[in-house]
């Protein structure tokens, strides 16, 4: 441990045998895990990870165990960790999970942190989470972010926006819509903003969060703002496409979305996901950490966007919920 606080204090630099700080990450072989551990490894961590997907090829270098809910199992994978970088949250209710058992699983990760007396406590949050919002998702994230703040560990809070990357929903959806049909409804005329962040800035934010002192509560977010519009005809143009957006009231293009969601089996996007949207819950207010620009990477990877749908539901509940979603 000493070697490890030496490590951390004197970076790459501090030439002792035993080194490698360790990092315990919920989600290395998902979405923002995977980024969070690629940016730590670069660093000199050591990563294990909780997971219930295999390890993809390439990624021998992490070790790995079951994420279940129980208080001694959590509690011994995160005996010595330097850091624990939580992001373990649903997109939506399903089955027996909802954002109530999601809370309620995040108190236990938090108990086994305290228990395993880790030396940082980093959880993933959301933008503008809020014990008063009537959204599940951002009121429930809020009550753990509040559990966190108590807990009595060195910690940090890091709030994404949307995370925009390879395996994003999202976007890559939004792609795959675009690609596909002539036009593209834009629900209540998309004039609400948000401030998308790309994974690697999320990642990199992750990693300064777990190497930083003190306890912090910190936005992870792009350098730009644009409306929900703009951001539909930025995509189009990463992908090369030219489409006829019109306005349509919420209503209608939620009708829409869940005649198409018959036949994709996914949620496309649910009702709260667009309240979110246009409550502006995905724009900053702090200057932002993100430094790489969102348009850029779009056009930089728009021939790969929305070449195939990317259903989330197969993704955690279906036959892809044990295959790896991105390479750490
Ligand atoms: N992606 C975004 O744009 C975005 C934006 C704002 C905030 N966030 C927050 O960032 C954190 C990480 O998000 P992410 O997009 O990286 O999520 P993710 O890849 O879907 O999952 C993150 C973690 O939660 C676990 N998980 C997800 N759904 C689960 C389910 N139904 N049952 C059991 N475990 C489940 C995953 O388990 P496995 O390891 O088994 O996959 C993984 O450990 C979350 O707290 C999310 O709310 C994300």
């Amino acid at each position: 441990m000493m070697a490890r606080r030496l490590a951390r204090a004197f970076g790459r630099g501090y030439p002792g045998p035993t080194l490698a700080p360790r990092a315990v990450i919920t989600g290395a072989f998902s979405y923002i895990g995977a980024a969070a551990a690629r940016e730590l490894r670069g660093r000199g961590w050591a990563i294990h990870t909780l997971t219930n997907r295999r390890a993809p090829a390439g990624a021998g270098h992490i070790t790995s165990a079951r994420l279940t809910f129980d208080p001694d199992h959590l509690a011994a994978e995160l005996r010595g960790a330097d850091a624990f970088v939580n992001t373990y949250w649903i997109r939506l209710p399903h089955g027996v999970d909802d954002f109530a058992t999601a809370v309620e699983h995040n108190r236990m990760l938090v108990a086994a942190a305290v228990r395993a007396r880790v030396g940082r406590l980093v959880h993933v949050s959301v933008s503008n989470a809020s014990l008063d919002s009537r959204l599940g998702y951002y009121r429930g994230k809020a009550e753990v972010d509040a559990a966190v703040r108590s807990c009595g560990l060195p910690h940090a809070i890091v709030r994404p926006t949307l995370v925009v990357g390879p395996a994003d929903v999202l976007t890559s959806n939004i792609a795959w819509f675009l690609r596909r049909f002539p036009v593209f409804p834009v629900p209540d005329g998309g004039r609400y903003r948000l401030q998308p962040v790309t994974l690697a800035d999320t990642g990199r934010i992750v990693a300064d969060a777990a190497e930083a002192c003190g306890d912090l509560d910190v936005d992870a977010a792009g350098p730009d703002v644009v409306t929900f519009r703009e951001y539909v005809e930025l995509v189009a143009r990463a992908c090369g496409v030219r489409r006829a957006l019109f306005d349509t009231p919420g209503r209608l293009a939620l009708a829409g979305i869940r005649m198409a969601e018959l036949f994709l089996g996914d949620t496309v996007l649910a009702r709260e996901e667009l309240a979110g949207l246009e409550q502006e819950l995905l724009v900053s207010h702090a200057p932002p950490l993100g430094a790489e620009r969102v348009d850029a990477w779009l056009l930089a990877h728009g021939t790969e966007l929305g070449r195939s749908y990317v259903n989330d539901r197969r993704r955690h509940f279906g036959d892809l919920a044990t295959s790896p979603i991105a390479i750490p």
